[in-house]
């Protein structure tokens, strides 16, 4: 549970973490773990990004079953200064914000049942760690979630999380990326999903659409399902330069501009073929 604050100050990041629990994991809680790890080891190699999977070749303490978030963030620590934080499942944004602007990443600490191995709507520690962390080893990446971290503490303040979240969802969550040898994947949503591993990058369904910061950010997205829509990167830099600006007169742009609904289509839209 979260700790009341003392006082009436508004939480601060720390407020909210707690421990991971390790050694209260059962034998059923690693086993399953287990079964995820596997499964997505085998469908990643040739379908996720090479700074996922050489980030991923590095976390070996993951294998296992569920990592201890210390040791875990002592080898992610030392590639690029990030840590790992166990909370209690969805804190509040300024919060999730802060974490992140003191690259550390919230991670929740409970594993799914095995009824549900296939779709979860809320991120267990799967998906927040297997997800996060191997992109998370990547420099550039690293640094974009923290400046990610810092924008949706200014989006607060200006009122424009909505649009800033929509940024989140399709890069962090749901991104693919043009490589040489094809579409790859980077999105924690989609490796750390075994359907929509082979969905996004196969399925005639989804549309894929070049990334534009102000396409993506009036994209609604769905919660509930397979996306209709992924936005497509050529590499992190190009992510990372293009969100460095400051935000304030994109957010006064977009007050004017209608939202996009997931699987539409609007002109300019650069769609990339599979
Ligand atoms: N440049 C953005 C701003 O001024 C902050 C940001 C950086 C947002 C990277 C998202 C990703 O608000
Ligand atoms: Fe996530």
């Amino acid at each position: 549970m979260p700790v009341q604050p003392e006082t009436s100050r508004a939480p601060t990041a720390d407020d909210f973490v707690i421990d991971q629990g390790w050694a209260g994991y059962g034998a059923e809680d690693h086993a399953i773990w287990r079964r995820l790890f596997e499964r997505q080891s085998k469908l990643l190699p040739g379908r996720a990004c090479r700074d996922y999977l050489d980030g991923f070749a590095k976390l070996g303490v993951a294998a296992d079953g569920i990592p201890d978030f210390e040791r875990l963030s002592d080898v992610l620590d030392r590639a690029t200064g990030w840590r790992i934080v166990a909370v209690p499942g969805l804190v509040p944004d300024a919060v999730f914000f802060q974490h992140l602007a003191q690259r550390r990443f919230p991670a929740t600490n409970w594993i799914r049942r095995p009824e549900q191995m296939d779709y979860l709507q809320e991120p267990d520690v799967f998906h927040d760690v297997m997800g996060h962390v191997p992109v998370l080893m990547h420099p550039v990446f690293a640094d974009y979630m923290q400046a990610y971290g810092r924008g949706g503490l200014k989006a607060l303040r200006l009122g424009a999380l909505t649009k800033l979240a929509r940024l989140y969802w399709y890069t962090v969550e749901f991104g693919l990326i043009r490589t040489a040898e094809g579409l790859r994947i980077y999105g924690s949503g989609i490796v750390s999903s075994h359907k929509e591993t082979t969905y996004c990058l196969e399925s005639p369904r989804p549309k894929r659409i070049a990334f534009d910061l102000l396409r993506v950010m009036r994209t609604d997205y769905r919660i509930d399902d397979l996306q209709d829509v992924y936005f497509v990167i050529d590499d992190f830099d190009q992510l990372f330069e293009a969100t460095g600006p400051d935000f304030t007169s994109y957010y006064d742009a977009l007050r004017h501009l209608s939202d996009i609904a997931p699987g539409e289509l609007v002109a300019n839209d650069r769609v990339i073929e599979i």
